[in-house]
């Protein structure tokens, strides 16, 4: 049996993770290729449909990531994200995904090797997880 290759989906918002993924890979720290970016301005304009949008569509984990709190270039979108998230982690089991599944991390601009031992740790815990519900051979 092929081992289990997680999906892992990350909104990152422009300022701080994005940046910090990009000085991972201009500092040549690798980080695993289960994790695809979607770079966003703010994670406060991550809206929660896109979140479960991306389970339903196979990602076995979401990564909601940005500014640290008081560092939000749009001065409060990532407190708003993280009501979002809370709201989420309650919402989420009623429709059959695991809240450990949706993750919320603060990593700031120069954080490069922060940025990839998380990405490391989330692929860890997805495979730990096993499949997420959404993924189509599970669907069918
Ligand atoms: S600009 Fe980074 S979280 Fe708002």
């Amino acid at each position: 049996m092929a081992e289990f290759n997680p999906i892992i989906i990350a909104f990152v918002c422009n300022w701080c993770t994005y940046t910090a993924a990009d000085l991972a890979g201009t500092s040549r720290i690798g980080y695993p290729e289960n994790v695809r970016l979607i770079r966003v301005m703010c994670t406060g304009m991550v809206d929660p449909q896109y979140i479960i949008k991306a389970f339903l569509e196979g990602a076995d984990m979401v990564l909601v990531s940005g500014c640290h709190p008081g560092d939000c270039h749009y001065i409060n979108g990532n407190y708003k994200a993280r009501r979002r998230i809370k709201l989420l982690h309650a919402i989420l089991p009623t429709i059959g995904i695991e809240r450990d599944r949706l993750k919320l991390t603060w990593i700031g601009a120069s954080d490069g090797i922060q940025f990839a031992r998380t990405m490391q740790e989330l692929v860890v815990q997805a495979k730990g997880m096993g499949p997420g519900s959404g993924r189509p051979e599970i669907m069918t």
